[in-house]
């Protein structure tokens, strides 16, 4: 029986930092190290003010501030932590390829790959290496081959424990996950390293949401996951456009096909699209892999998820020029929202930036605001896509950290992500500050259109006619 007392994890993003300061918190007897490259970002979580640490989650900083110090450190010094460790989680960044073969959709693994060299140049006793990052399936036997050809000769155990977290309620979803999932080899070794790693979630999870299966299951279950979760997205997206057009509503389609069992009332929330940095990448992932296996219709199937996301930003964007008379051409618009959903500051793949890139091209003038996110990210989300240089960035786009402001004088109101805080707005003051007609595109279903109506908007909320 292993018995689990120092972990390492190397990642300290928004999947490595939040996991392990639950286990930290639920395991006072584990000591816990969290290992990234990035200074910065490891300064942030050690920051004496826990309110800065550089994920925002709520409740997260009480997570953080029970457990630093105690069994909880974040570090810049990877090879120490591999060392120290018995059971080594890798949580770092596995984005989709920009260069070479599968460019645009395979996984990128080139920091896997680091890794693993890293561990097995480091490592000198048995060590239990764990996939956390999400991957394509059969990466572990990758990982295997590296650790066992360029170790020392220390023997290495890997799993599969995909992380299911989502943003936003990463806390609840640490303390009480639906299930946790830890894939490993039939072996005996196998076996009493999956046993070590269910003894740790089993400080506070119950044993029957542990399920364990082999490698492979665990890996292609993590993409499985997310496919149909995005898929759920695109499918009541894709009939936005026809509600638009018969005057059905798309919220009533969503509550009457949700009240039925079979098909469950969660993930079926008209939006812009969905973004954030894993369904478009994993899906991507899946039709890379289909692909390679020679599996056409398997990969056409899952990419028209992402086709169809892609058309609902686009639709959305050109469906703003229509209503402003066919020109946002100098035309000041105010878009309430850029993080990828509420309750985040991670902007990354967010259905606002190609929004706003797609009226930048029509020559619009953009006044940002969201609670959360800062104008250094907003410029970085908008440089990273590389269709205009920065300072024309800047000069199409302005953030303001007053949402009474960013709307003062615009013609019309973009709605990109269901902030809490935008439904309690005085909506009657925002109005007399606009351009009249002033008009509201609510991508997100969130505000109440028949109250902005009796104020003077003109509402076209997605998925209903305006
Ligand atoms: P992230 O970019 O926020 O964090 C990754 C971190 O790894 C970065 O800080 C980076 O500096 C660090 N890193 C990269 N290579 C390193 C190395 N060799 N040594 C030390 N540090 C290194 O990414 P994330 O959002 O935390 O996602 C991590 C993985 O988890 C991805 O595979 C993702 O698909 C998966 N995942 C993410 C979420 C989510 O909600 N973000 C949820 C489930 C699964
Ligand atoms: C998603 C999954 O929900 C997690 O289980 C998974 O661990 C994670 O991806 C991952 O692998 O990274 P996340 O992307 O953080 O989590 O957030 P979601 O709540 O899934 O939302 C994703 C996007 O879909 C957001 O833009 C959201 O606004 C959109 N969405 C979601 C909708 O448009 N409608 C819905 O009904 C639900």
């Amino acid at each position: 029986m292993i018995q689990i007392t120092k972990i390492c994890c190397i990642g300290a993003g928004y999947v490595g930092g939040p996991t392990m300061a639950m286990i930290a918190k639920k395991c006072p007897h584990i000591k816990v190290t969290v290992v990234d490259l990035n200074e910065q970002r490891i300064a942030a979580w050690n920051d004496p003010d826990v309110e800065n640490i550089p994920v925002y989650e709520p409740g997260l900083s009480d997570v953080v501030a029970e457990a630093r110090g105690r069994n909880l450190f974040f570090s810049t010094d990877v090879e120490s932590a591999i060392d120290d460790a018995q059971m080594i989680f890798i949580s770092v960044n596995t984005p989709t390829k920009t260069y070479g073969a599968g460019k645009g959709q395979a996984a990128d693994l080139k920091w896997i790959e680091l890794c693993a060299r890293q561990i097995a140049r480091v490592a000198k006793d048995n060590k239990i290496i764990v996939e956390k990052s999400t991957l394509p399936v059969r990466t572990a036997s990758a990982i295997k081959d590296i650790l066992i050809h360029t170790g020392n000769g220390s023997q290495f155990q890997i799993l599969s424990n995909p992380e299911f977290l989502a943003e936003g309620t990463a806390v609840e979803d640490l303390d009480a996950p639906d299930r946790v999932l830890i894939g490993g080899d039939s072996t005996v070794e196998g076996q009493a390293a999956i046993q070590a790693l269910v003894d740790v979630y089993a400080n506070w999870i119950p044993r029957e949401r542990i399920l364990t299966t082999n490698v492979w299951s665990s890996e292609l279950s993590k993409l499985t996951a997310n496919a149909f979760l995005a898929q759920r997205v695109s499918s009541i997206n894709s009939l936005t456009e026809l509600c638009e057009k018969t005057e059905a509503d798309i919220n009533e389609v969503a509550k009457a096909i949700g009240t039925d069992s079979r098909i469950g009332p969660k993930f079926l929330k008209a939006s812009v699209g969905f973004g954030g940095s894993c369904f478009q990448k994993d899906i991507l992932n899946l039709v890379y892999i289909a692909r390679s296996y020679g599996l056409q219709e398997v990969a056409d199937y899952w990419e028209q998820v992402i086709i169809m996301n892609d058309h609902q930003k686009k639709r959305f964007a050109n469906q703003m020029i229509k209503e402003l008379y066919n020109t946002v051409n100098g035309k000041k618009i105010s878009f309430l929202g850029w993080a990828f959903k509420k309750d985040t500051n991670d902007t990354r793949e967010s259905a606002a930036i190609y929004v706003a890139d797609h009226l930048l091209h029509e020559q619009a003038n953009i006044a940002v605001y969201d609670p959360k996110v800062s104008a250094d990210q907003i410029y970085f989300d908008l440089d990273y896509l590389a269709t205009r240089s920065s300072e024309e960035n800047k000069k199409g786009v302005k953030i303001i950290s007053d949402p009474y402001e960013a709307c003062k004088g615009a013609h019309a109101i973009a709605v990109l992500t269901e902030w809490d805080e935008f439904k309690t707005y005085d909506w009657k003051k925002i109005y007399d500050s606009m351009l009249k007609p002033a008009k509201i595109f609510d991508g997100r279903n969130l505000l109440n259109a028949d109250e902005l109506r009796s104020i003077g908007f003109l509402v076209q909320t997605i998925g209903t006619k305006a």
